[in-house]
């Protein structure tokens, strides 16, 4: 079976891709000031921002992008293939990917200078990206009814754990971390190039028109769709099964509006001020 549990401080993780010990490897990571690292809760925009980074690198140029797999170029801190990715990779992989909330990662963090991004995006598309990718990934429990999946969302008993605590944990560090950006979904969806030039500014690695141009152009998602080395087609029918959706499913902002919720989703359990929804 491949949707084996692992849990870590309470919260639930795919067995398929952790293990206790990679969890707590990531909690004692020894983060260099040079290292970027993209923070996210799943569903929010993390492989689009794998891919902005990779061509903010390569200014604009889709070679690595479209040759490297994202888990090689941007492999997750708290995989258990972490640590073999990083060494094999030339570059020794300094973009680090990561799904973990603050209250886990923000201690090991601290007295690093290393340039974070956290993207988050609407929870109510979140939810629904999320409920599409159960149905496809096989390392994920059974999604059940979207209202059942919905109450689990709101409890924060999916894997990964709450959204509410991981936005809550990780937006509260924006007025004093001056070495993290937040970026919404929303906003690389509705100006790109503006998104990729507030990224490339946090990267102190200005581009030329040009080449945000190309970036913007290789990060569409058309584009995406398009690459295996983003879509996750190279993933094996046993772990994903794509007769049953697409990662790259719709990447629209209000696609939470088509589905059909006989429970709305309270926005009032969301406490965060200046959180537009
Ligand atoms: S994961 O599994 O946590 O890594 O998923 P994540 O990459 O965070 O989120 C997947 C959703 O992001 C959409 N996506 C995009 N939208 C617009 N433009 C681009 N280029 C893009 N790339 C990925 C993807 O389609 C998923 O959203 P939904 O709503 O399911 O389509």
């Amino acid at each position: 079976r491949l949707d084996v549990v692992e849990t870590f401080h309470g919260l639930f993780f795919p067995g398929h891709l952790h293990t206790q010990d990679s969890l707590q490897l990531a909690l004692k990571f020894p983060f260099q000031d040079t290292d970027i690292i993209i923070v996210s809760y799943p569903k929010s925009g993390t492989t689009w921002m794998q891919e902005i980074v990779t061509l903010i690198s390569s200014r604009g140029d889709p070679d690595v992008s479209q040759t490297v797999p994202n888990w090689a170029r941007a492999p997750w801190l708290e995989h258990h293939y972490f640590t073999a990715v990083q060494e094999a990779s030339p570059t020794k992989a300094r973009v680090i990917t990561t799904h973990l909330p603050h209250h886990l990662l923000g201690p090991t963090l601290q007295s690093s200078k290393a340039k974070v991004i956290y993207v988050s995006r609407n929870p109510k598309d979140v939810v629904v990206s999320f409920y599409h990718f159960h149905k496809m990934a096989n390392f994920l429990p059974e999604a059940g009814s979207f209202s059942e999946f919905l109450n689990r969302f709101l409890d924060g008993k999916l894997h990964y754990g709450s959204w509410f605590d991981h936005i809550k944990g990780w937006t509260s560090q924006t007025a004093t971390m001056n070495n993290l950006l937040h970026i919404t979904y929303e906003e690389m969806s509705m100006d790109i190039k503006g998104a990729i030039k507030r990224v490339s500014s946090h990267l102190q690695s200005p581009l030329l028109e040009d080449e945000v141009n190309n970036c913007a152009k290789h990060c569409s998602f058309s584009r995406m769709k398009d690459n295996k080395m983003a879509n996750y087609t190279l993933v094996t029918e046993d772990i994903m099964d794509h007769s049953k959706g697409t990662f790259m499913r719709k990447g629209k902002i209000g696609d939470w509006k088509n589905i059909n919720i006989k429970k709305r989703i309270p926005t009032e359990r969301i406490e965060l001020k200046n959180t537009k929804l």
